[in-house]
């Protein structure tokens, strides 16, 4: 099998599972791959707006059951359960951005830079990014990217999952801070994800034509 054919095989062996068996459980060296793959995927600017809960407390998922909703199949077998957290009111001054600048990228920072002045504008004026909620979704956004390459990596090692949006925000939000796990004020869940595998078969996909979704624009 060629590249292509393999990586097309992947998107179909990569669905949302509804049942998990519960005695199966993902290797260390799996879970951790599929985490790296996670902590390396792109963001804007590399701020990288994000954190990843690994809930594995019984009382803490028990709590989060009637508000996750759409995560009712998850709690009942799958192995990994994460929250993807993104980050709240992340500015070009912000503290978030002055930390991944001179701590992880190795820049000094400076709120008068032409760079930080072209993240203002970007945010701004061309993207619209003047409100908490619109600021909280544009990082909420880019945790979908890392949320993509864990399945996929997932679906590489042959691990079943299942991306989840199926919540009451607040309700979670309040009952994951309330346990210690997050600071509310900081943070917000973006998405959550379930890891394992399937107790059920693959179900076939079912999309659009490539037409109705792809055009060439000359
Ligand atoms: C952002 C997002 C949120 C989703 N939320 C849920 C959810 O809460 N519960 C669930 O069982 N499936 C959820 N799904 C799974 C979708 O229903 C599923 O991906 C879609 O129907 C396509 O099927 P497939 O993934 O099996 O190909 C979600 C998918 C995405 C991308």
């Amino acid at each position: 099998m060629d590249k292509n054919e393999e990586l097309i095989n992947l998107a179909h062996r990569r669905y949302a599972t509804k049942k998990y068996d519960p005695n199966k459980h993902i290797s260390d060296k799996d879970w951790n791959t599929i985490m790296e793959v996670a902590r390396l995927s792109p963001s804007s600017m590399g701020f990288e707006p994000w954190q990843f809960l690994l809930i594995e407390n019984k009382d803490l998922k028990q709590k989060m059951y009637n508000d996750a909703w759409g995560a009712q199949n998850s709690f009942n077998g799958a192995d990994k359960f994460v929250v993807i957290l993104a980050k709240k009111n992340m500015t070009a001054t912000s503290p978030h951005v002055k930390h991944m600048s001179e701590d992880v990228q190795g820049h000094t920072f400076d709120p008068n830079s032409p760079f930080t002045k072209k993240v203002m504008d970007f945010q701004q004026n061309d993207f619209d990014l003047n409100t908490e909620r619109a600021l909280f979704d544009w990082t909420s956004k880019q945790t979908y990217i890392p949320l993509a390459n864990m399945m996929t990596a997932a679906a590489a090692l042959d691990i079943d999952s299942c991306p989840i949006e199926g919540f009451n925000r607040d309700n979670i939000e309040k009952t994951l801070a309330d346990a210690g796990a997050m600071d509310a004020k900081e943070w917000g869940v973006s998405v959550m994800a379930s890891f394992g595998y399937r107790d059920q078969d693959i179900t076939p996909k079912k999309r659009q034509p490539m037409e109705a979704v792809y055009r060439v624009i000359k």
